[in-house]
């Protein structure tokens, strides 16, 4: 009888041992972990970004005097001598990060992200580890230190973009986005081209360089590192390369409180970043990010660096759409400005933002704080919606202006407690018909591209 127990104990036990090694070296295989925080203590540290949901990016570098775009060192195949000539004229005499940091305040930005070395390697900031950096150009400035200082007395908060690839380092080993490799992409090019390179020599520079970021500006509230290849592909680089565990690591301790991208290329680690970086997609697109923790990184045209020529900007219109769809989606929109060779945001630049701060001057409230609204609202067709949680408010983007002045919100009949405009606050009389709601606007739409109807719910 005892030993019958006793045996079925022990298969009882090992079954449970099994799940659990089971189970754990499944956890292993796709989450590592490379610190331990914990999801509580990720959304507080993340607060202030999920709460502000609208900030700046500024591409600005050597490539803005060439004005055809940040990557024409690798479009047009130049080799370091042939870029030379914009690093010895580099002399933005218009550059007034005040003006920058107040523009973006005012289009309703609450955080920017200043490209502190770009691709093509040549650094804004004052570091030890190079000669190619601003401080050794006409413009004779610690650019970085100027912006961080602008930005913080304006109240912004303050973030650093890094490339992790460089089209200047003598031992950066060439890879397929390498300028060196696009005419000739032989296996033997690149061995001649590499010939003599040091990846150790270039993963120590990367290192010092953002250990300089994270330690003399004070504290940094983002870190935006640029990029990696997907993990395999032939000629790129991805997590190993830039020994990004401890790239990370080293952040971490530095800035305990930094906020970074995922583009390190830590494919196999749950916190190898903070947030996804959807690119220039569509918002149709953004739907499929709906509930993750996202930015959406948006050019104003079709570059991120100043690019004279090209035309095709975005419109009011697009812009809010942008804005608004990622909100409604539960996620951030990063708006990107090229400030020109002078150091100044172009007239298109300008106009756009300014479009953006009337609009966001009337509706912001719409924006900020909100978030993806509870699934048993569904959004009239013509409209989007967003939601703040702790205000239990709901907001409804008016994108076709209703024909006639009514708006028909289906099963919203005794959810709501009050209706009005966001942008003058005045009340919008609604009535319930069975399970809907009928709200009676003005036939005159009001003067805003997207009016925003404000919904106090029960
Ligand atoms: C890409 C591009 C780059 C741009 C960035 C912004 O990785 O290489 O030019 O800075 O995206 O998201």
């Amino acid at each position: 009888m005892l030993v019958i127990n006793y045996q079925t104990m022990l298969r009882k036990l090992s079954l449970i041992a099994l799940v659990l090694v089971v189970v754990a070296s499944s956890v292993t295989a796709q989450q590592k972990k490379i610190g331990n925080e914990t999801p509580a203590q990720k959304k507080k540290r993340m607060e202030w970004w999920t709460d502000a949901r609208f900030g700046m990016f500024i591409h600005w570098g050597l490539y803005s005097e060439a004005a055809r775009h940040e990557w024409v060192k690798h479009n047009e195949h130049m080799t370091n001598e042939e870029y030379q000539k914009y690093f010895d004229r580099y002399n933005p005499d218009h550059f007034d990060p005040h003006k920058w940091a107040r523009a973006a305040k005012a289009a309703g930005m609450k955080y920017a992200v200043l490209t502190t070395k770009h691709h093509e390697g040549f650094c804004l900031f004052d570091s030890k580890f190079t000669e190619y950096k601003a401080m050794n150009t006409p413009a004779h400035k610690d650019l970085v230190k100027e912006y961080v200082q602008a930005f913080r007395q304006e109240g912004l908060k303050v973030g650093f973009y890094y490339s992790l690839l460089d089209w200047h380092h003598p031992d950066y080993t060439v890879d397929d986005a390498h300028p060196l490799t696009q005419v000739d992409t032989s296996q033997a090019n690149y061995d001649r081209l590499n010939k003599g390179r040091d990846m150790n020599k270039y993963r120590a520079y990367l290192r010092n360089q953002v250990r300089e970021l994270m330690t003399n500006y004070g504290k940094i509230d983002i870190l935006w590192l640029d990029w990696s290849w997907d993990k395999g592909s032939k000629h790129g680089k991805w997590g190993k390369d830039w020994d990004a565990v401890n790239l990370l690591k080293m952040v971490r301790q530095l800035q305990p409180g930094i906020i970074v991208n995922n583009r390190l290329g830590l494919y196999e680690y749950s916190d190898g970043g903070d947030f996804e970086t959807p690119e220039q997609v569509s918002t149709k697109e953004l739907d499929k990010y709906k509930g993750h923790t996202f930015e959406t990184c948006q050019t104003f045209s079709g570059s991120w660096g100043y690019y004279r020529d090209e035309n095709s900007w975005k419109t009011h219109r697009q812009l809010l759409d942008l804005l608004i769809s990622s909100v409604s989606n539960g996620g951030n929109l990063i708006l990107n400005v090229g400030p020109t060779a002078r150091g100044e945001f172009d007239y298109r630049a300008t106009n756009a933002l300014d479009s953006l701060a009337y609009w966001m001057h009337a509706n912001s409230q719409a924006i900020y704080d909100c978030t993806l609204a509870p699934e048993s609202f569904k959004a009239p067709d013509g409209t989007k919606l967003t939601y703040n949680p702790k205000l239990k408010k709901l907001f409804v983007h008016l994108y076709d202006y209703p024909d006639g002045g009514k708006l028909t919100l289906s099963g919203y009949a005794s959810k709501i407690k009050y209706a009005q405009f966001l942008n003058d606050y005045s009340e919008l009389k609604y009535t319930a018909n069975g399970s809907d709601l009928e709200l009676t606007l003005p036939k005159k739409k009001p003067p805003y591209n997207i009016p925003v109807v404000e919904l106090d719910l029960q």
